[in-house]
């Protein structure tokens, strides 16, 4: 499909109610949108099927957290110090853009974001690259690291400052040590959330692919690294298009066509829950309707690697010719939980058993607080705090006659005698560990519009052209448009009783009365509604409609009675269109 198709979508986007900027009579800001009736119908069933599959269908729990947490949440994290993007800005218009990305669109670099910032600045210089906004040169122009969180202040003042959440898994890691508890410390668990996240984009671009304010669906599964494993035999056989670092690296690498059990065996996918959670993304993405053909996974080159990840994999779906990236497979490591261990005062940890008590080893430390009281006063259990510590950490520290303790950047000599060191011998049930993190983090907006573009077809019917979505009876914002052939009393409360059964039924009805029923079926295959039901003057008399289907605009005559149960089953997949009985009708 050609850049065409986006910019048609863009257009069938507004007019429809898909998507369209926000704030426009305020002159809008860039990054921004918001999703109209059908795209917010649309969103909603995408992170409904989402939460059937990743929270339900896994067993996991879901929460829901505030967007904006304290500044201390993302010191911990790194977010504050670097979740940067490269800045340059136009010596001449002064424009901001991404310099990556101005390497990516004007040169044969793919992923200039992996790259230093002096190579960038080289590359700029080299290729003579110029401003996209007035076309000045950008060489020589500085390079910076731009910040992409939005910050706040909460409550009056200045004095607490706060941040815009920038990803959804925050909100799940600090509230680990209440979460473990739910999971009855029982390791693996997994915690999922849908909801925004923020990020204050130097050049948002693409319409609704890279924006300021975006959903994300997350699911951190906590694991314990030494014994949690996925069961690899419910994907082994799942077939996969995967695009390796290797094969990005080497002159004639190429994507691989394979099986998730192929690949977890020839190394390929070196981390199993990785290799788990493309299997089992990879068959529902094509449920909601992503082209498997336009889709594939592409591992992260170490340098494109966020600061926390130690493996990752993009999910990736094609939009006129570009690889955009939809969603993100990442090991964290215990990266998170240390983090929010070390600067918290909670514990981020869980109690791993061993099968056999243990007996240990144990320094310890039970100091003489007559003698530490009079020379600490109140830093006297600072003191003992420190003991503890550095007997856990280094005996060796214990050997000589005294030993050294830093308090406030001041180190202070305490007599062995007066610590009460001993190594003693102690029996442990198990130990406390802290649990590795597997993240599959899928853009909503993302794979929203990818959805579209791959379902956006034109064809011609009765020498007419037409523009359709060949939407998944699943996601389609409106399952069943119900239409009274023309304007009478009659036909049109046959129309609007049908209309209510099948909304009882649970199905997401448009009742419609306006126009020829030619134009109201292009309406309604223009957002992609599968089926189309219209009451006539027969209907009156045989209690039957004409039941039309969108993709082949073959039309059926089937019973009004059987109506809601018919379409239920079209919608849950039971039942197929052409299956049915029912004769055919013009
Ligand atoms: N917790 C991990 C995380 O946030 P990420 O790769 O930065 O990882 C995950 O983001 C997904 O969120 C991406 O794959 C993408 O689909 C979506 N996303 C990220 N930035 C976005 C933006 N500015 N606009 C729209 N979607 C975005």
């Amino acid at each position: 499909m050609s850049n065409a198709t986006s910019q048609k979508l863009t257009e069938l986007a507004k007019r429809r109610g898909y998507f369209f900027q926000s704030s426009s009579a305020y002159g809008g800001v860039g990054g921004f949108y918001t999703f109209g009736p059908q795209g917010a119908a649309l969103k909603g069933n995408v992170e409904d099927a989402w939460r059937d599959r990743f929270a339900i269908g896994e067993g996991h729990m879901e929460i829901d957290a505030p967007t904006i947490m304290p500044e201390p949440v993302f010191e911990a994290s790194g977010h504050l110090e670097i979740f940067d993007d490269m800045l340059v800005e136009c010596p001449e218009c002064g424009e901001s853009h991404r310099a990556d990305h101005v390497v990516e669109d004007n040169t044969e670099y793919e992923d200039a974001e992996s790259l230093p910032i002096p190579e960038v600045e080289e590359i700029i210089a080299e290729y003579e690259l110029v401003c996209p906004n007035c076309g000045a040169g950008l060489a020589g122009t500085a390079i910076e690291d731009f910040n992409l969180m939005f910050a706040t202040n909460i409550g009056p003042g200045d004095a607490q400052p706060g941040y815009l959440r920038p990803e959804t898994a925050q909100g799940i890691f600090v509230e680990f040590p209440r979460l473990k508890e739910y999971a009855r410390n029982t390791l693996p668990f997994g915690v999922t959330q849908i909801g925004r996240a923020y990020r204050n984009e130097i050049s948002p671009r693409r319409s609704i692919i890279r924006t300021r304010e975006f959903t994300q669906a997350e699911l951190e599964l906590f694991v314990d690294p030494e014994t949690s494993e996925p069961d690899l035999t419910l994907v082994e056989d799942v077939s996969v298009r995967l695009y390796p670092a290797a094969e990005q690296q080497a002159d004639d690498g190429e994507v691989l066509e394979t099986t998730i059990g192929e690949a977890v065996a020839d190394g390929t996918i070196a981390d199993p829950w990785i290799a788990y959670f493309l299997g089992i993304a990879q068959e529902w993405y094509a449920s909601v309707g992503v082209d498997a053909d336009r889709f594939r996974y592409r591992q992260h080159l170490a340098g494109e690697r966020s600061h926390y990840a130690s493996d990752c994999w993009d999910a990736e779906s094609e939009i006129d010719g570009n690889w955009i990236e939809i969603a993100g497979f990442a090991h964290r490591g215990d990266y998170d939980l240390s983090k929010h261990q070390q600067h918290s005062e909670e514990r981020f940890t869980v109690f791993r058993q061993y099968d056999e008590p243990k007996t240990v080893e144990r320094a310890v430390v039970d100091p003489d607080m007559s003698y530490l009281g009079p020379e600490f006063g109140g830093d006297a259990q600072a003191v003992v705090d420190e003991l503890e510590a550095l007997a856990a950490r280094d005996r060796t520290a214990f050997d000589d006659e005294s030993v050294e303790v830093e308090l406030d950047g001041e180190t202070h000599e305490i007599p062995v005698g007066k610590t009460g060191f001993a190594v003693e011998e102690q029996t442990e049930a198990g130990e406390h560990v802290v649990p590795h993190v597997v993240e599959p983090s899928f853009g909503v907006d993302r794979l929203v519009y990818t959805v579209l573009h791959h379902a956006y077809r034109e064809d011609e019917v009765d020498g007419e052209e037409r523009t359709y979505l060949e939407l998944e009876p699943e996601v389609a914002p409106t399952f069943v448009g119900v239409f009274p052939l023309q304007s009478d009393d009659g036909l049109e409360s046959e129309a609007e009783e049908i209309a209510a059964a099948l909304r009882a039924e649970g199905l997401s009805v448009t009742y419609d009365d306006s126009g020829n029923i030619g134009r109201r079926y292009r309406r309604q295959d223009e957002v992609g509604t599968p089926f189309c039901v219209t009451v006539d003057y027969e209907s009156l008399e045989d209690g039957g409609v004409t039941v039309r289907e969108r993709d082949t605009t073959e039309q059926k005559r089937l019973p009004i009675e059987d109506l809601p149960e018919t379409l239920s089953a079209l919608r849950s997949g039971e039942a197929a269109f052409e299956d049915l009985e029912g004769g055919t009708s013009e």
